[in-house]
């Protein structure tokens, strides 16, 4: 069916589902062990509903604009940096930067991407904001050389990926890889195909001190991805940081791991000064405009989702992730407008609160 006639952010999964090599859908679907982060990155926002208020303004005009990072953007959605676009389709990650360029949006690109750094900023237009995602090698001279590169080709931030020191087991990916019952007989533990999550040259030893490292070798801002806590927003702050994104790889590390807007909801119950120390995003799970519109108000500068542009592209390519930019920026207006807000700035945290009767 044409990009067009699909509704939700979910309709593309589905067609991913059906469409997508077992390779690709297993891969990117993964999450680790049992996927209780995996669900509960999406059931955490269900537990967050509106409290909207009327009549508060005229909502016959607006904007869903929005700055963060110092980078204007149509709306404060961001592609999250993802590896391997291509398992999906033939032109991979190229597609997610030509859509991202006429939308106005900043992609993260991955250090394990299947298109070269050199081809995506080449695909990307004019001033087109992109951010390059860093995994630190073990010989940290590769990463310098890198680090120095895509800072040369225009990249604009830094995003220093912290959550994958360690292997997880990627669920399906690894059952998509496990011995058949015609092997079986021959295998032994040490034969046994095991899930990779991280790629070799990734270093295991990684520290605070690392971003030290970073900012010795850039001038560009440094974004830590990965975090899990309020200590480690906390950490990142006194680190001097210019921004975090909370996420837990989308359920691909540790599981149990807490979801991101819970995060959130903490930082804003218990330290909101943080808000004002550094830029805090979140990603993972982020499914449907009110989705976004939750984090927003909470306190996000901006939000990033992995999987539904994966699946987009592997479905209908450049023009899916077209489309799922169209239905966020749909949806975003939408809620915001339905609940009292006419642009970003007017998003407040009085306006989110637990899912249930509020007698407090
Ligand atoms: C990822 N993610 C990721 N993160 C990163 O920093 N570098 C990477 O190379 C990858 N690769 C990657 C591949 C695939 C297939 C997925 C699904 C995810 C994590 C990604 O940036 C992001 O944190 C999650 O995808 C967010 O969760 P949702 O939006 O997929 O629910």
């Amino acid at each position: 069916p044409p990009a067009q006639s699909m509704m939700l952010l979910r309709d593309f999964e589905e067609w991913a589902q059906r469409v997508l090599s077992e390779t690709a859908w297993a891969y990117y679907r993964s999450a680790s062990d049992e996927e209780h982060t995996f669900m509960e990155n999406q059931d955490a926002f269900r537990r967050y509903f509106f409290r909207p208020r009327v009549l508060v303004r005229d909502m016959s005009t607006g904007s869903t604009e929005t700055t963060f990072m110092g980078i204007e953007t149509s709306m404060p959605v961001f592609i999250s940096p993802a590896a391997m676009a291509k398992l999906g389709h033939p032109l991979g990650e190229v597609n997610l930067t030509r859509a991202a360029g006429d939308w106005d949006i900043v992609q993260a690109i991955s250090s394990n991407a299947s298109c070269s750094v050199d081809e995506i900023f080449e695909a990307s237009s004019e001033d087109q904001p992109l951010i390059f995602q860093l995994y630190l090698n073990k010989d940290r001279s590769q990463s310098e050389t890198l680090i120095r590169k895509v800072e040369k080709l225009g990249a604009r931030a830094i995003m220093f990926t912290v959550d994958t020191s360690w292997d997880s087991k990627r669920t399906l990916d690894s059952r998509a890889k496990a011995p058949t019952s015609a092997d079986a007989s021959s295998a032994t533990v040490a034969t046994l195909p095991v899930n990779r999550a991280i790629s070799g040259y990734q270093d295991r030893n990684l520290t605070w001190d690392d971003i030290a490292f970073i900012r010795k070798n850039t001038k560009l801002p440094i974004i830590v991805k990965g975090i899990q806590s309020l200590e480690d927003v906390e950490m990142c702050v006194s680190h001097g940081v210019e921004g975090v994104v909370i996420s837990n790889h989308g359920g691909r590390q540790a599981d149990y791991a807490p979801a991101p807007i819970d995060i959130l909801y903490e930082i804003r119950a218990l330290r909101p000064e943080l808000f004002e120390k550094t830029e805090i995003m979140i990603d993972g799970g982020i499914r449907c405009g009110a989705d976004v519109v939750k984090a927003i108000a909470l306190g996000a500068k901006a939000v990033g989702l992995g999987r539904p542009f994966l699946y987009a592209n592997g479905t209908h390519g450049e023009e899916g992730v077209r489309r799922v930019m169209e239905i966020l920026h749909e949806e975003i207006t939408n809620t915001m407008r339905n609940i009292g807000a006419n642009t970003i700035e007017q998003l407040k945290p009085e306006m989110v609160g637990p899912a249930g009767p509020w007698v407090g």
